[in-house]
């Protein structure tokens, strides 16, 4: 007996198989409920027909597979004339436009796609992150245009890429309405996933909180790297400033420093400025924040530029390898939407245009490595050996596990490793004679 069993939603349809869509089908198929998805790339649909994703995600795969075959879960291009079920749940993507607005169109043309297929009765959650009040003023109205009486909530998806089937099942999900009743039918639906669901007043509350949320990540990396700035300019070492500052001391809690991009920081402070500027406010924390987060890269190279201008010998033509491609390592993922790594990559191109410049990722495919513009290489070894310059771009765990002292002895001298997430103090370290160890925030520091 499956554990949806006797409830009269069973049957959902997830619109968007993205690392959103494809996660929380998985997770609402292995409860029980019979889940189709619905995804317009063949590439998504071709992987599945292996059982395979399309993305690194921690158990995606074994569940995918076990819910086909207990045929709990079923794909398709569109939603199939036959199909009987009452829930359509939104989850495709909401990336800015060239202009750095908020796109709608995908969000309008699935909420066509519910509107042609929708009956009297169902009920539709949305679940993208959008411009506050597009449930109410962007998909309302196509509903509208069906003549179908239905039931419209926004249930904000909040997990961690490399958590998600863990977070589905255990995070506080929020939950607004348009009218009550959505709000507890959606309720319901979401308790079979989770012990705790929030219920808030309307969709603008949930649409908020979701967005409010992300700006606040942003502020408290933006925040840590204003301390790495300082720290810079003062000689003295952000980590050990972080790190001191708070043991034991409840009222201070500054993450470390270090790029702050992916799929969701990088539009989603945006995202909320636009909404909030069409009502005459300006987030002006949360712009000063992107706007310290997105001129790292900059900084830094810049500094890179002049440390290796200074030492004596470094080559024209330079080996260049980043490390760890990926927007973080930690959890470990190989979404390269919004890394960092692409504008130090092209920040460095400008600094350093005759180098030479290598990949290495613990878990990005090397075909991928290669379309991002680097030279994969699949070992550490191999990215250190013969290299200037090391940029340690994220956070993944085989970066501060590494052996860097005999690494660093491979690399060309003089040859400098710059490590943006401070993996190692450079006092205990022992680095081949002419290599330099530096990390973010600590540039004039021996710790
Ligand atoms: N990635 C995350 O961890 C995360 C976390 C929280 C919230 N979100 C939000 O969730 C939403 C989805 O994010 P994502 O990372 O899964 O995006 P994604 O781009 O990986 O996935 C969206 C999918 O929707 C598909 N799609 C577009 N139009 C369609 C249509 N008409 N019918 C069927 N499929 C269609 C796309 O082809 C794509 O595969 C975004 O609004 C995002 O901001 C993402």
């Amino acid at each position: 007996m499956s554990s949806v069993d006797g409830f009269k939603d069973q049957k959902v349809c997830v619109l968007g198989l993205g690392y959103v869509g494809l996660t929380l089908a998985a997770a609402m198929a292995d409860v029980g409920f019979k889940v189709l998805g619905v995804e317009i790339r063949d590439e998504v649909l071709d992987q599945l027909s292996k059982g395979r994703a399309h993305f690194h995600e921690p158990g995606l795969e074994d569940r995918l597979q076990r819910v086909i075959k207990t045929g709990h879960f079923e794909y398709a291009k569109t939603v199939p004339q036959s199909w009987d079920g009452t829930v359509y749940i939104i989850t495709v993507g909401t990336p800015l436009s060239a202009r750095g607005e908020a796109r709608l169109d995908m969000i309008e043309s699935v909420a066509g796609e519910v509107a042609r297929n929708i009956a009297d009765g169902d009920l539709v959650i949305m679940r993208s992150t959008v411009k506050l009040g597009a449930t109410r003023n962007v998909v309302t109205p196509i509903l509208d245009a069906s003549g179908k009486r239905y039931e419209l909530a926004f249930c904000p998806e909040r997990t961690l890429e490399g958590k998600a089937l863990t977070e589905l099942r255990q995070l506080p999900q929020i939950v607004g309405g348009m009218t009550p009743s959505a709000a507890v039918r959606s309720s319901q639906l979401f308790q079979f996933l989770t012990p705790t669901v929030v219920r808030v007043s309307d969709v603008e509350t949930a649409e908020m909180i979701k967005l409010i949320d992300n700006a606040q990540r942003d502020v408290a990396f933006a925040y840590a790297n204003e301390v790495a700035r300082a720290c810079d300019a003062i000689g003295v070492s952000a980590a050990e400033v972080i790190d001191a500052g708070k043991l034991g001391y409840p009222r201070t809690n500054i993450p470390m420093p270090g790029p702050v991009g992916g799929p969701c920081l990088e539009k989603d402070p945006y995202i909320l400025a636009e909404g909030l500027r069409e009502r005459g406010v300006e987030p002006e924390i949360a712009m000063a924040a992107r706007m310290i987060n997105e001129r790292q890269p900059s900084e830094v190279v810049d500094f890179l530029k002049g440390t290796t201008a200074s030492l004596s010998g470094f080559p024209q033509r330079p080996v260049i390898a980043l490390m760890g491609i990926a927007f973080k390592g930690r959890p470990a993922t190989d979404d390269l939407r919004g890394t960092m790594a692409r504008p130090v990559l092209q920040r460095l191109r400008d600094a350093f245009p005759d180098a030479v410049f290598r990949g290495y990722d613990a878990v990005v495919a090397p075909a991928e490595i290669k379309e991002f513009g680097l030279e994969p290489v699949d070992t550490l070894e191999a990215a250190f050996a013969g290299s200037s310059l090391v940029a340690i771009m994220n956070n993944h765990p085989v970066f501060s596990a590494m052996p860097i002292g005999h690494l660093s002895t491979t690399m060309a001298q003089p040859g400098v490793i710059y490590d943006f997430w401070n993996s190692f103090r450079s006092s205990d370290l022992h680095l081949a004679d002419e290599v330099r160890y530096i990390a973010l925030g600590s540039h004039g520091s021996t710790i």
